[in-house]
């Protein structure tokens, strides 16, 4: 195994917020690097409002902050690089990835993936007129993992910081294995530095994934981590604490998000809304994951969600990724 793996938070939608960002690195250490979820249509009148103060923070609790665009516009592009260097971040990340047909049949995420063509000239009219570190997200694919091989040979001819593969193809979504394989080949002919994602959830997935991988050092996690916060630290052997002394943490973490959310909603409800979207991960590390969910998502007030998660913390067994409830779940109903 590295010595020393370095652990990047992957982007989630609605998920992985500012505001879980902010508390996670409050709670948890392990975590080296944080990508926000997808800014896009930048160059609308107000489009970045909304997540305007987001950019005010190029590091938050010390962890470094990445900030990511989906575009298939050159120009929108580079003006969203150089906005964000002048706001003092060191790099950005360009989402090739999002599998959503709504996105991807617009040519845009991984549905630009079978165009290479395209890719390139994207690159070639960004990456002269921007000095900030620029890196990219994608699959293996859209249609196929062939596709990777000329996509490499294009990445490979530009500057690129770092090259993160989700090691499925975007017809895939999130269903079916990773494509280990398919993954190998594009290390053998990259000449970027390369970080795996797809897929850890468990002590033991990382050893198998950083065994078959001796290239990589760099990984990017983000359902194993929505489902067990401690798990990067796991996987750097920084958790010492027993199984009780680790669910009062993830009681205080969550309580901390549910507050935080609060606050951002000036106590409307939708506070909770957001909440139940990380339970929909989080609920797999407790011993009984539907109950534990159900508990959670019918609630309807600020009472009964509190209610809710206090019944939970005292009836249900706190598991962490080592109950591997959430790679069963993935397995059976392949999600
Ligand atoms: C609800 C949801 C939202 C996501 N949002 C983004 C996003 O904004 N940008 C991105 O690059 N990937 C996004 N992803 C993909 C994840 O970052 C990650 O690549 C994927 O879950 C595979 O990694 P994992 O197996 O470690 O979870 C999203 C995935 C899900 C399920």
């Amino acid at each position: 195994m590295n010595s020393k793996p370095l652990i990047y938070l992957a982007p989630f939608q609605g998920i992985t917020t500012y505001t879980y960002r902010e508390v996670y690195t409050k709670h948890f250490g392990g975590v080296d690097k944080l990508f926000t979820p997808f800014f896009t249509g930048i160059q609308k009148p107000n489009s970045l409002a909304k997540r305007a103060f987001e950019f005010n923070f190029p590091t938050q609790n010390k962890v470094e902050v990445i900030p990511q665009m989906l575009s298939k516009d050159a120009d929108e592009i580079t003006r969203f690089a150089n906005f964000c260097e002048k706001k003092g971040f060191k790099e950005v990340n360009w989402n090739l990835g999002c599998p959503y047909p709504r996105v991807a049949n617009k040519k845009r995420g991984s549905g630009m993936l079978p165009y290479p063509d395209m890719v390139g000239e994207i690159l070639n009219q960004v990456i002269p007129n921007i000095s900030i570190k620029f890196s990219i997200k994608c699959r293996l694919g859209y249609f196929s993992d062939d596709e990777i091989i000329a996509l490499m040979r294009v990445y490979n001819s530009f500057n690129i910081s770092e090259l993160t593969i989700h090691a499925r193809i975007g017809k895939q979504l999130y269903t079916g294995d990773v494509n280990i394989g398919a993954f190998k080949k594009a290390i053998a002919i990259s000449t970027i530095p390369m970080v795996y994602n797809g897929d850890i959830f468990t002590i033991d997935d990382f050893e198998k994934y950083n065994d078959g991988l001796f290239e990589i050092n760099n990984w990017m996690i983000g359902r194993g981590i929505l489902v067990d916060p401690f798990l990067p630290m796991r996987i750097k052997g920084q958790v010492d604490a027993n199984l009780v002394e680790q669910s009062e943490k993830v009681y205080k973490f969550i309580t901390d998000i549910y507050l935080a959310y609060r606050k951002k909603n000036n106590d409307k409800l939708q506070a909770i809304g957001a909440i139940k979207e990380l339970w929909g991960y989080l609920a797999y590390s407790f011993s009984d994951p539907h109950k534990v969910l159900n508990s959670i998502k019918k609630t309807s007030s600020f009472d009964k969600y509190e209610e809710a998660v206090a019944y939970v913390f005292k009836e249900f067994d706190w598991l962490g990724s080592e109950g591997r409830l959430y790679e069963k779940k993935s397995k059976s109903h392949n999600i």
